[in-house]
């Protein structure tokens, strides 16, 4: 798939089948995934492709959204919440920047291969870290369902490009 038909096609799916996702798949989606871009190079990351049926219980027991438990996949995006780059001057972690670019880059992947995703925040961290037995660094810090969608996503409405994109000369 051209890159600017991943970038059309990927939705937000929230109904998927049980059809597995192959492991050629999980493979192409690990390496779009060691490519990304991070502050520094630090690399602070991992992403976890759950399939092991008691960790993705425990998962959704600690994120309890309808559609989670439905995908044979659970990606999660793990942040190394001590070693991120920190900018200079505030001292602030970039963290959350470096695993938004991970994530997507698992996302857009995940497209290609004619899969779908969720990105999923809403949840307590805590509790989330706590499900996945995580101990510091570590913390999750996204979630997503990988798997084949068995219903489309509803169309939205974005802001016009003008609102979004200003070229200024
Ligand atoms: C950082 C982030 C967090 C999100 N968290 C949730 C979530 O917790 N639950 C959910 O159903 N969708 C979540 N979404 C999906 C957004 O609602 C969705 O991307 C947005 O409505 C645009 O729709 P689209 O992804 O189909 O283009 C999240 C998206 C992003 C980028």
């Amino acid at each position: 798939m051209d890159f600017y038909d991943v970038i059309s096609t990927r939705r937000s799916i929230r109904h998927y089948s049980d059809r597995p996702v192959p492991d050629a798949s999980l493979d192409r989606i690990a390496q779009a995934v060691q490519l990304a871009p991070t502050a520094c190079n630090r690399q602070p990351f991992r992403i976890l492709a759950v399939r092991n049926p008691e960790l993705r219980a425990a998962i959704c027991r600690a994120c309890p959204q309808r559609f989670l438990p439905e995908a044979p996949v659970i990606l999660v995006a793990l942040g190394d919440m001590k070693n991120a780059w920190r900018r200079v001057g505030d001292d602030h972690s970039i963290v959350e920047i470096d695993l938004g670019i991970v994530f997507e880059h698992a996302v857009l992947a995940a497209t290609a291969e004619g899969l779908s995703t969720c990105w999923v925040c809403a949840y307590d961290r805590k509790r989330m870290d706590e499900a996945l037995k995580l101990g510091e660094p570590w913390s999750a810090l996204a979630v997503s369902p990988l798997g084949y969608a068995s219903e489309p996503a509803a169309p939205i409405e974005h802001k016009p490009v003008p609102e979004l994109f200003e070229i200024i000369d």
